[in-house]
């Protein structure tokens, strides 16, 4: 069974708002990527090396966004990897975020928008493309359920998991800026924001020193 993160037992570093988005926000929240996916469509992101293909599938919206390839492997650019235009701009809904759970770090850059299916994962990583670590990293979960581990700060420190729910914010910064985490697996049926089902997870960062 996977633990409910309270908040006394949150790792330093890392802080939790289970329903931070209410229905309503999270239906605008859904709204307003919708509009950017249209502009700037979703792409299968590649291992370095290997070009094996990730499960999620993603894209970006601000002036920077994360992408993946086999030849270049992880960085952030301006432009998207197959239409070669700029990302779309950050929605004011994620500035105003940012502000609200992180105001004293400079402004966000880089928004990553990452789409599970049911059968999507993302494997223990640290995130640690950016130049400056001293931003914390904001994240927002919609739509379908998932079970979360966060690890430690070396791949090999003891994890722990829990669900992470449709409009909930979890930010790792300070001392838990380079915790190790990953997603395990989505409860496909937990959520009937997204028509088609999934998990949409937003990842806010600030990419270069201010
Ligand atoms: C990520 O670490 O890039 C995604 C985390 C998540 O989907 O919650
Ligand atoms: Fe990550």
């Amino acid at each position: 069974m996977a633990k409910v993160l309270q908040p006394e037992n949150l790792p330093e570093g890392t802080r939790y708002w289970p329903g931070f988005f209410d229905r309503a926000a999270q239906e605008a929240l859904v709204e307003t990527i919708r509009a950017l996916v249209m502009e700037s469509p979703l792409f299968t992101p590649r291992m370095p090396r290997t070009g094996t293909p990730m499960s999620v599938r993603m894209t970006n919206c601000g002036a920077l966004g994360w992408v993946t390839d086999r030849e270049r492997g992880y960085r952030y650019q301006p432009t998207h990897p197959e239409t070669g235009k700029p990302w779309p701009p950050m929605p004011a809904v994620l500035d105003d975020l940012w502000q609200a759970v992180v105001p004293d770090a400079p402004p966000p850059q880089a928004c990553l928008i990452n789409f599970y299916n049911a059968q999507a994962r993302m494997s223990l990583h640290q995130d640690r493309d950016e130049q400056d670590f001293s931003a914390p990293v904001v994240s927002v979960s919609l739509g379908d359920e998932c079970l979360y581990r966060l690890g430690g700060l070396e791949r090999n420190s003891p994890t722990r998991s829990f669900r992470l729910k449709s409009g909930d914010v979890f930010v790792l910064g300070g001392a838990g800026r380079l915790m190790f985490h990953g997603v395990d697996r989505i409860y496909p049926g937990t959520s009937d924001l997204l028509k088609n089902g999934g998990r949409i997870n937003l990842t806010l960062r600030r990419v270069t020193h201010p």
